[in-house]
């Protein structure tokens, strides 16, 4: 090789491979969306109306809309387009096949059952996999994750490692399952009385806190010794690997993709919520390799969801979320998404703001108790602290503490659960470094 074809050959690699010193965005803005800036006392009387619920805001009148990344993505040029592709046959749509492919190709399952959100998914799993009085570990929760669980008459258990349950605690993987407790669940009531171990990554109620490699392959062991299924909840997969990457020896190199792989081949399936690491405004689906599961979920998607070739979405948005699925693996993609929530941590941690450490994959956790140390926890901390961030500066957060851990079913009780937290929750590829600023401030 000449050395002018040795040089050209350096270049090309350099713009395939650039080096990178920050996380900024591989992508540029082509549409905007207006946002509406209001008055102190506007939105006093905005929240007020609202019962103090910042559910129940239009969402008109919030300036920085972070109380939630579900459903809130900017989607690509090239997801729009193949919008425009949509087939919208009732059977059989091309677009199902290529969202079947995607999910092959990146997640390993065989088969894919589409349904309209995550929870539609849930739903079927939890009807197939759980007998009544059948138990159910998880590390930590989702609310409806559980609420589907309990609803199939299942028994939740918490088998997350104790340091999930402390905002202080630095622990690189938050979401790890403590394996003792799993396994003196298994010995009290017996394998046969394990309807299947449901792990989430990222552990959204924890923080959005990563569960390791090392974590779901050990559970893997465990569960196949005494032949208990292992589910996974994919829906913030990606962001999880992303953290695996970055934390975990041995993966420093490894592309996103492959990681994201990997950690699939240890779960029996998933439910998945496309609308957060897929990249989608709506759209989930369940995947499994069991045929026979597969079967039965097949027909139990027809009557709660739509038919098996489309599961309550339009051809456009399978097309969508297939496009999605490529875009949301990509390395330079994942550390953009993570880089800016971080980044929205490190100035709130430099005002000495209180927040879960370390800061998670898909929001900024304010740790409400510190905010108000005098405020009994069934005086909802943290939806106080909700509406007065609204008040103060037209963000709208979300409540992730007592009001959403829900009332104890037989007692009718507010659960308490250790964590009182509001969620900055950022949405994926639609806010700048300036909006994090304004937040922050
Ligand atoms: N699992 C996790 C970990 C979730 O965060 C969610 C939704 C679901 C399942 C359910 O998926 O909404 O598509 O039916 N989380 C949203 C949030 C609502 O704001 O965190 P879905």
């Amino acid at each position: 090789m000449t050395q002018r074809e040795d040089e050209t050959e350096q270049r090309e690699e350099h713009l395939l491979h650039p080096p990178r010193r920050s996380w900024a965005e591989p992508w540029k803005i082509k549409v905007v969306e207006p946002i509406k800036v209001t008055t102190r006392e506007y939105r006093a009387k905005a929240i007020r109306d609202a019962g103090y619920n910042t559910f129940l805001l239009r969402s008109e009148d919030v300036y920085i809309d972070l109380l939630t990344d579900s459903g809130t993505s900017a989607m690509s040029d090239w997801q729009w387009a193949g919008m425009m592709q949509g087939d919208e046959a009732y059977a059989g749509s091309r677009n199902f096949y290529h969202l079947e492919d995607a999910v092959r190709e990146y997640f390993g399952y065989k088969h894919l059952v589409p349904t309209h959100q995550g929870r539609g998914a849930e739903h079927i799993l939890s009807q197939i996999m759980i007998e009544p009085g059948q138990h159910v570990p998880n590390n930590m929760y989702f609310t409806t994750t559980r609420f589907h669980q309990e609803y199939a008459g299942g028994i939740f258990h918490d088998v997350i490692i104790d340091e999930a349950h402390d905002p202080a605690a630095e622990h690189p993987f938050k979401g790890d399952v403590d394996l003792s407790k799993l396994e003196t669940l298994i010995k009290e009531v017996g394998a046969d009385n394990i309807a299947y171990v449901s792990v989430a990554a990222t552990v959204n109620m924890a923080g959005g806190q990563p569960i390791s490699m090392a974590s779901i392959k050990a559970v893997r062991e465990l569960t196949g010794e005494h032949g208990i299924h292992l589910f996974l909840d994919a829906t913030r997969v990606v962001e999880n690997a992303y953290f695996i990457q970055q934390r975990e020896e041995g993966y420093a190199d490894v592309p996103v993709e492959e990681i994201v792989r990997k950690f699939c081949s240890y779960t029996d399936g998933c439910t998945m919520s496309g609308k957060k690491d897929a990249l989608v405004n709506i759209g989930g689906w369940l995947a499994v390799n069991d045929e026979e599961i597969f079967d039965k979920a097949r027909n139990m998607v027809v009557v709660f969801e739509g038919l098996h070739t489309y599961g309550g979405m339009a051809g456009r948005d399978m097309e969508a979320m297939a496009r999605g699925i490529v875009e949301s693996v990509q390395d330079d993609y994942i550390r953009a998404r993570v880089g800016q929530v971080e980044y929205l941590g490190d100035l709130l941690h430099q005002w000495g703001v209180p927040t879960v450490v370390p800061i998670g994959g898909h929001a900024v956790f304010l740790d409400a108790k510190q905010f108000y140390p005098h405020m009994p926890h069934d005086h909802l901390p943290a939806q106080t602290l909700a509406a007065e961030l609204y008040i103060d500066s037209g963000v709208r957060s979300m409540e992730r503490g007592i009001v959403s851990a829900g009332r104890d079913p037989e007692t009718g009780d507010h659960r308490y659960p250790a964590l009182e937290l509001v969620r900055l929750t950022i949405p994926r590829r639609v806010y700048t470094q300036a909006h994090m600023g304004a937040t922050a401030g």
